[in-house]
């Protein structure tokens, strides 16, 4: 049987192997994938071994998507542009290095939730690895605007100038780039959160106003009820309100798909996965 696996530290509440079993059962794809605990500082060593057992792909999470960036042979665009790996594919000596934490996102929003990004203003809050993620699906997406916002906002120049590199060449996509105070007075249609301060239990400090009519607002990160973004986001008029588990179940499809070469339906699994959240 093909072996899988998700590596990270800590690993223990992953939902990935829970969502590729899923996926597995429903297309019919005989695969084993188990969740494993990566020492800090020795990834390549773990990924080495995993290789050596008969390993033939993985998924990377927090602490280790630079460390597989750097282990991969080969990257696609979108994982040269997010620079970090969530996915690894082994075959013979070659080791694939991709990203799909994007792909998933725009899943999630365009089809999942109904909501095109095309020819829409899009606000990008935060400037680390999960907003450097989602640049490049985003710009592909072709909104009619991207305006990255970042607490400190350096960061964000940063980020909006490897959006320029990225970029299709001839695409009207306008950027822009500041610090949160910067975005008074400006609206959009729709609102990502990529910051990690819902870890922290806190919300971006927005000005009041951004939220266009039917705007949504989504939070990359999920839990038991609504993330101090979303409940700030509904306090100050979003219609729309989305937290990050659909993003996840996406992303997940993704990797499945480049594996096995089969996209798997993710509504009976998101379904199944919101169910348990909230019981
Ligand atoms: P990740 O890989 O999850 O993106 P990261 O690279 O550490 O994590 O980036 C965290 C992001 O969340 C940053 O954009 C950070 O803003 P700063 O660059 O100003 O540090 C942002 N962030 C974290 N807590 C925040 C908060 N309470 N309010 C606003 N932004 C916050």
């Amino acid at each position: 049987m093909d072996r899988y696996a998700v590596i990270g530290n800590p690993i223990a509440h992953s939902k990935s192997p829970r969502i590729h079993a899923f996926y597995a059962a429903q297309t019919a794809q005989a695969l084993s994938y188990e969740a494993l605990l990566g020492p800090i500082g020795g990834f390549a060593d773990c990924v080495d071994a995993f290789r050596a057992a008969g390993g033939r792909g993985m998924n990377v999470t927090v602490p280790f998507k630079l460390d597989a960036y750097a282990y991969a042979t080969r990257l696609t665009a979108r994982a040269e542009a997010a620079g970090a790996v969530n996915t690894l594919a082994f075959t013979g000596d070659e080791v694939l290095g991709d990203n799909t934490d994007g792909a998933g996102i725009l899943q999630d929003i365009t089809v999942n939730l109904g909501c095109p990004v095309a020819s829409k203003r899009v606000l990008l809050l935060g400037a680390g690895g999960a907003a450097r993620g989602t640049l490049l699906p985003l710009l592909d997406a072709r909104p009619a605007s991207v305006f990255i916002a970042n607490r400190t906002a350096a960061k964000a120049a940063d980020l909006r100038a490897l959006a320029e590199r990225f970029g299709q060449p001839g695409s009207n996509i306008t950027l822009q780039a500041g610090g949160l105070a910067e975005l008074a007075g400006q609206q959009f249609d729709v609102v990502i959160n990529a910051t990690s301060a819902s870890l922290s239990d806190a919300a971006p400090d927005l000005p009041a106003g951004l939220y266009a009519p039917g705007a949504l607002a989504y939070d990359m990160m999920y839990g038991k009820g609504d993330t101090p973004f979303m409940q700030a986001a509904r306090a100050q008029g979003a219609a729309r309100l989305s937290d990050g588990l659909g993003m996840l179940v996406e992303q997940a499809a993704e990797s499945f798909a480049l594996w096995r070469g089969v996209r798997p339906d993710t509504a009976p699994v998101l379904a199944e996965l919101r169910a348990a959240l909230q019981g």
